[in-house]
């Protein structure tokens, strides 16, 4: 059942655009929430964060561990919905290989410059970082064989728009693999108004 959520979508957007900015532009600040390599290797990342360029894993702002839900194989085509400063990408890039591909699409111009820059001075020529917004994707159907996505989708008001999204631009028989924030509770109307509770 779809919730009604009565917020100004376009301020929300904006102040989340501004929260992760600062998250890629001043990486050492004190955010309320974990970032950080720090943070990645609390989590268990796979093996694969060794080779993935600071200036990615520093403005790193996943909410958990989605590799703990299975490794990708070589050759698959897989979307990073939200993918920040790049970090998940770039690990997806090593799993699939030379003939698998990865793209990222994030709203956040400065978190998508900060992923082009990590994944140019690795040299990876499998993975493109893409502005967009996750409720409009500018991808054909069945474009891809995996999504994942690492504290995204709570980000978001309109969440039958993004799993309508993913549902259509996934192969049929494809996966996804999604960490993210969820509650057992429900939420007062004042709550889901709060700008402040969504980007925090
Ligand atoms: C908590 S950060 C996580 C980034 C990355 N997945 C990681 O693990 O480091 C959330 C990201 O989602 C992006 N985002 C939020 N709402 C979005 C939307 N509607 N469409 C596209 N990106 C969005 C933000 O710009 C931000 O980069």
């Amino acid at each position: 059942m779809a919730v009604e959520v009565a917020i100004d979508v376009e301020l929300l957007k904006s102040e989340i655009k501004k929260t992760y900015a600062s998250v890629s532009e001043q990486p050492q600040t004190e955010f309320i929430f974990p970032t950080g390599r720090a943070w990645a290797e609390d989590l268990d990342y796979p093996r694969e964060l060794d080779n993935v360029p600071e200036a990615a894993v520093e403005s790193f702002a996943g909410v958990a561990n989605p590799w703990t839900m299975g490794r990708l194989a070589e050759g698959e085509r897989v979307l990073d919905l939200g993918s920040g400063a790049g970090t998940d990408s770039l690990i997806a890039a090593q799993m699939v290989g030379p003939t698998g591909s990865v793209i990222g699409i994030d709203m956040t111009p400065a978190m998508l410059s900060k992923a082009r820059g990590a994944a140019a001075e690795t040299g990876v020529s499998n993975v493109e970082f893409v502005e967009s917004e996750a409720e409009h994707l500018p991808f054909p159907d069945g474009s891809f064989d995996v999504v994942i996505s690492n504290g995204v989708i709570d980000l978001i008001p309109d969440k039958d728009a993004v799993f309508a999204e993913l549902y259509r631009v996934l192969t049929p028989g494809g996966r996804i693999q999604i960490a993210d924030v969820t509650i057992q509770n429900p939420v007062s109307a004042e709550g889901r108004r709060n700008i402040d509770l969504w980007t925090g």
